[in-house]
């Protein structure tokens, strides 16, 4: 491996099956009718999507261009669960007549939905509405995303999720089939899914919905071994969910992104130099702190070190700031004290690195790493060529 090229990405399939596999086991165990979906922005690696399809996923799209991607990979139109606040109003029909997901999350899609009913009255539409609820009352110790609360969805509090019920009841063909509940929080408690769990029944309850789904979305912790897992996330929600759902009549969804790959993945960097600038050492490495973190906000960026020769003779360095391929100040990823001193050639491997940042990744200066995946037996498949101005040139003109 040490002759590739870095900077790369590495997905280990080891790692991400051992999590594929925790996720189907759990919700196997603790539900039994369930759709594993993916959530598309995470990672949308044409690799890993068309990887994830024949495992089973369905993919969950946010987007015209995130469905076309889906679908340009194979992913039937049925198998397509669509979220988000901006729609396009073609794919919502496509998705809606294939009989894939469509889970309703702002005004216009209510008019929608009115016109649909109208131009098809022999089709029975199933639709499923996105909740938004205040999860600060119901779980006053989780941090959340924003501090004003989630914007995504209908409010179920101020009765805008009561009148789109209303509204929409009103449509003789079309039914209410689904309830989705994403709702990410910093803290990703256990109790925070139960709750919205909770409330998917309180909800079902209160309107006499009969649903043939529930999604409660992605937000888990995964691939850490000092966090919860699949399994006590969906034994709370399997719990919570039978106190009024049937697993005969409701599937379960979930579609989780971070939490399914970011085991697999790591960001490999290279030594290039090491200065010395009035007595500070800086390592300078050919990754960059923005493949890991473009809006360089973070400060801590678990990683591993493979050093090119023995390290335990090596001098030891009371500081070295390994620091990153572009010529930003800001770009230092991590301090060394008191370490063995690095040397051109050592590799920093970041580890849990990538899982969005593979394809959330700006092009500036350098474009896209490339993507290796490693099979079981050790084999690396080239899942992406690092880009170049071949790519970056296509579809510019110059006069
Ligand atoms: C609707 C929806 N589903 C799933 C996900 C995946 O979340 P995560 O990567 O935290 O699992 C997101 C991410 O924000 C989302 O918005």
């Amino acid at each position: 491996m040490n002759q590739i090229q870095t900077p790369f990405f590495r997905i280990k399939e080891k790692d991400l099956l051992y999590d594929i596999s925790l996720l189907r086991e759990a919700l196997s165990l603790n539900w039994g009718n369930y759709v594993m979906g993916y959530s598309v922005k995470t990672n949308s690696l044409p690799w890993l999507l068309v990887y994830l399809k024949q495992q089973g996923f369905y993919a969950e799209v946010v987007s015209r261009t995130e469905f076309d991607l889906a679908i340009r990979l194979g992913f039937p139109a049925q198998h397509i669960i669509y979220n988000g606040p901006i729609k396009d109003k073609k794919v919502f029909e496509r998705v809606l007549l294939s009989h894939g997901y469509v889970n309703l999350d702002s005004s216009y899609e209510l008019d929608w939905m009115e016109e649909l009913s109208a131009l098809y009255p022999n089709n029975e539409f199933r639709i499923g509405l996105r909740v938004n609820c205040d999860l600060a009352a119901l779980c006053p110790e989780e941090e959340l995303a924003a501090q004003e609360g989630g914007r995504f969805g209908y409010c179920y509090e101020n009765g805008i999720l009561a009148a789109a019920i209303s509204n929409l009841s009103r449509l003789p063909n079309v039914r209410i089939a689904g309830l989705h509940l994403h709702s990410s929080t910093q803290s990703r408690t256990v109790q925070v899914f139960a709750s919205l769990a909770r409330m998917a029944v309180r909800i079902a309850r209160e309107y006499s919905l009969t649903l043939s789904y529930v999604d409660m979305g992605g937000g888990y912790f995964g691939g850490r071994d000092d966090k919860p897992d699949y399994r006590d996330y969906f034994r709370e929600i399997g719990r919570e969910l039978s106190a009024f759902f049937d697993p005969a009549q409701t599937v379960l969804i979930a579609e989780p992104g971070v939490s399914l790959i970011s085991r697999a993945t790591t960001f490999e960097t290279s030594v290039i130099d090491i200065k010395d600038i009035r007595g500070t050492k800086f390592v300078v490495t050919d990754g960059s702190r923005t493949n890991l973190n473009p809006l360089v906000t973070r400060h801590v960026y678990p990683h591993h070190i493979k050093y090119i020769s023995d390290a335990s003779v090596r001098n030891k360095t009371a500081s070295q700031w390994v620091c990153g391929a572009t010529c930003m100040e800001y770009d230092r990823l991590f301090e060394i004290v008191n370490g063995p001193s690095l040397l051109p050639g050592d590799r920093i491997i970041y580890d849990t690195a990538g899982g969005y940042t593979m394809c959330l990744n700006p092009l500036f200066i350098n474009y896209f790493p490339a993507v290796y995946a490693e099979h079981e037996d050790g084999s690396l498949f080239t899942a992406r060529q690092a880009w170049t101005n071949e790519e970056f040139l296509q579809k510019n003109y110059m006069e």
